[in-house]
């Protein structure tokens, strides 16, 4: 089987499919966030606990621009099925659409089949896709084990905060903590932040290891 090489910093490939709020195209959410993912199965208990949480962080991915879209090699009518299932089961409603792959074309061309793996099921991937349409993050769990969906927004909103403040984010870091700046490119720079940081709003450790505070996301 081709596996895709799709990685970070590369272009989506665009696809038209039926999904559970109708035809879509990748190409339609240019302008907007999308974080796009695989699961293996429908009625599946791990998967359904993902579309439960999901759907209960979904207002805090649209309050970041960001449109969640599922995908599967199961049918539109399963599609269908299940959330109305997960519905009568919890209450909850699956707010975002979940794409129809039978052939299994779109899984492939994202690369969301594991090579070792034999039968046609996707595995958990989670693509972080910019309004251009980039590929940003890439993130893959084994069919045994469900995902943070937690992080993923954590991820999403690190990422963002990035391009909006050319900014670098620490380990474990959380929105509201101080974030870190790219090391200085020249000798003037080093002897600046090396004699005198807190005058140009830095933080430093060392002069090549710096923090500056941005404001809060949600107090802008
Ligand atoms: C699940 O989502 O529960 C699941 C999916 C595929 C294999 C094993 C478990």
């Amino acid at each position: 089987m081709e596996i895709s090489q799709l990685n970070i910093g590369m272009q989506v490939p665009d696809f038209a499919a039926l999904s559970t709020m109708g035809p879509i195209r990748m190409s339609d959410y240019k302008g907007k966030w999308v974080i796009f993912f695989s699961h293996p199965g429908d009625f599946t208990p791990v998967c359904t606990t993902e579309f439960i949480a999901f759907a209960q962080t979904n207002q805090d991915f649209v309050d970041r621009n960001a449109q969640l879209l599922g995908i599967s090699i199961d049918s539109n009518p399963s599609h269908l099925a299940w959330v109305y299932d997960i519905y009568l089961t919890t209450g909850i409603t699956i707010p975002f659409p979940i794409v129809s792959d039978r052939s299994g074309d779109i899984a492939r061309s994202y690369g969301m089949f594991a090579p070792d793996v034999t039968t046609q099921e996707t595995i958990r991937d989670v693509f972080i896709i910019d309004p251009l349409q980039t590929v940003r993050a890439i993130l893959i769990y084994p069919a045994t084990n469900g995902r943070n969906i937690n992080e993923i927004l954590r991820l999403l909103i690190a990422i963002q905060t990035t391009d909006e403040y050319g900014v670098l984010t620490p380990a474990n870091w959380e929105p509201g903590q101080p974030v870190m700046v790219p090391p200085p490119l020249t000798y003037e720079g080093l002897i600046r932040r090396e004699t005198d940081p807190e005058r140009i709003g830095l933080e430093c450790e060392d002069w090549w290891w710096c923090y500056r505070t941005i404001p809060f996301p949600e107090s802008e």
